[in-house]
């Protein structure tokens, strides 16, 4: 597949919301282009999903590789993160299976991987059932639940994949998190004076995240890229390191930019990569439009990230093609 020129502008530069969080967004391949745009040690939060190798039809990327080719590739995507992450950084990667392939994520992530300690692994649950039974008479629950949003499987041998995996890498497994960022209350108020750490009634999420995908009504219009994540699943990777300790976030395979609508939402400049420019538009458009309210379940805004110190913010940097190169619509959740 013929890769992108390298180019000294970015596709698109844009200052999002009340902070004018800086969002620039290359149209580049994301091996060669993250060491090239970003320094050593320069990015605190690397959030990603690359793809999966399972014959998604993307607009510009084959992803029908040999396992082999793949799983080397996804060996310099690790290295080239870990040139860029900062010592105390966290790189949170998404990567789901196929039910009939359950060890692609995790030969991805072993590749991925290598430069890096594994500090955590989180579950995105997009699909539950929930027995009333189980749940408990706090609960409440008058019937049988199931919420969220699953591939139907026509299989006699398969159960339908209702999770993917986001791996938490750390340079050294030693990073402190904000764990009661993402926290839940406690369901028994009697536990917050029991323990010491139940700061303001919230307990740790654990690893487990329930984030179904919003109901979609026109794939085109709703759903316009084949394999996007919520913002949300950014979000809480970013809050979970502690927003008031990054100072860049960066995703080498931004797609239509919901990384970037997270770290914008955060206050959080952003550095994002993809090889499709069509994806990369409808990124600046989402980027754009995003300041028109909060979607309900959404968090609050959180207090404003530092600014990279050392960041080499490009001067003049282009306006991205065909739109205004400033954000006027607020900030993207709320
Ligand atoms: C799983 S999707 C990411 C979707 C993104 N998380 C979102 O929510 O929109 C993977 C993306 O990687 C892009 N891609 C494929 N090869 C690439 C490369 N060498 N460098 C950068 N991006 C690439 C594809 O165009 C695709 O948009």
């Amino acid at each position: 597949m013929p890769r992108p020129m390298a180019s000294e502008e970015p596709f698109a530069h844009l200052e999002v919301g009340p902070g004018r969080s800086p969002v620039d967004l290359w149209c580049e391949d994301a091996v060669a282009g993250l060491p090239r745009r970003l320094g050593p040690g320069s990015v605190d939060v690397v959030v990603t999903s690359p793809p999966y190798n399972r014959r998604i039809r993307y607009g510009a990327y084959a992803d029908n590789r040999p396992r082999d080719d793949y799983l080397g590739w996804m060996r310099q995507v690790g290295a080239a993160v870990a040139r860029v992450l900062s010592a105390r950084g966290s790189f949170f990667l998404n990567v789901g299976g196929a039910p009939s392939d359950p060890w692609l994520p995790y030969d991805a992530a072993r590749e991925v991987g290598r430069p890096f300690v594994l500090q955590n692994v989180i579950h995105w649950v997009k699909s539950i059932a929930i027995d009333r039974a189980a749940a408990g008479r706090a609960a409440a629950l008058d019937r049988d639940l199931a919420v969220g949003h699953y591939q139907p499987l026509g299989s006699d041998r398969y159960v339908h994949g209702a999770l993917e995996y986001v791996f938490h890498f750390t340079p050294h497994g030693d990073v402190p998190l904000d764990r009661l960022a993402i926290g839940v209350p406690y369901q028994d108020p009697s536990n917050v004076a029991r323990w010491a750490g139940a700061r303001g009634g919230l307990r740790c999420r654990g690893n487990t995240w329930f984030l179904p995908y919003p109901t979609i009504r026109i794939a085109r219009r709703d759903r316009p890229h084949p394999a996007s994540f919520p913002p949300e699943l950014p979000e809480w990777c970013l809050r979970l390191h502690g927003v008031g300790r990054i100072r860049r976030a960066a995703d080498p395979f931004v797609g239509i930019g919901s990384s970037a609508i997270a770290a914008a939402r955060l206050g959080v400049p952003f550095v994002g990569f993809d090889v499709d420019p069509e994806y990369l538009r409808l990124a600046v458009d989402r980027l754009s439009e995003a300041g028109g309210g909060r979607r309900p379940g959404a968090s609050e805004p959180a207090p404003p990230a530092r600014r990279p110190p050392t960041a080499p913010r490009r001067r003049g940097a282009a306006a991205p093609r065909g739109r205004t190169a400033r954000s006027t619509t607020g900030s993207a959740s709320d």
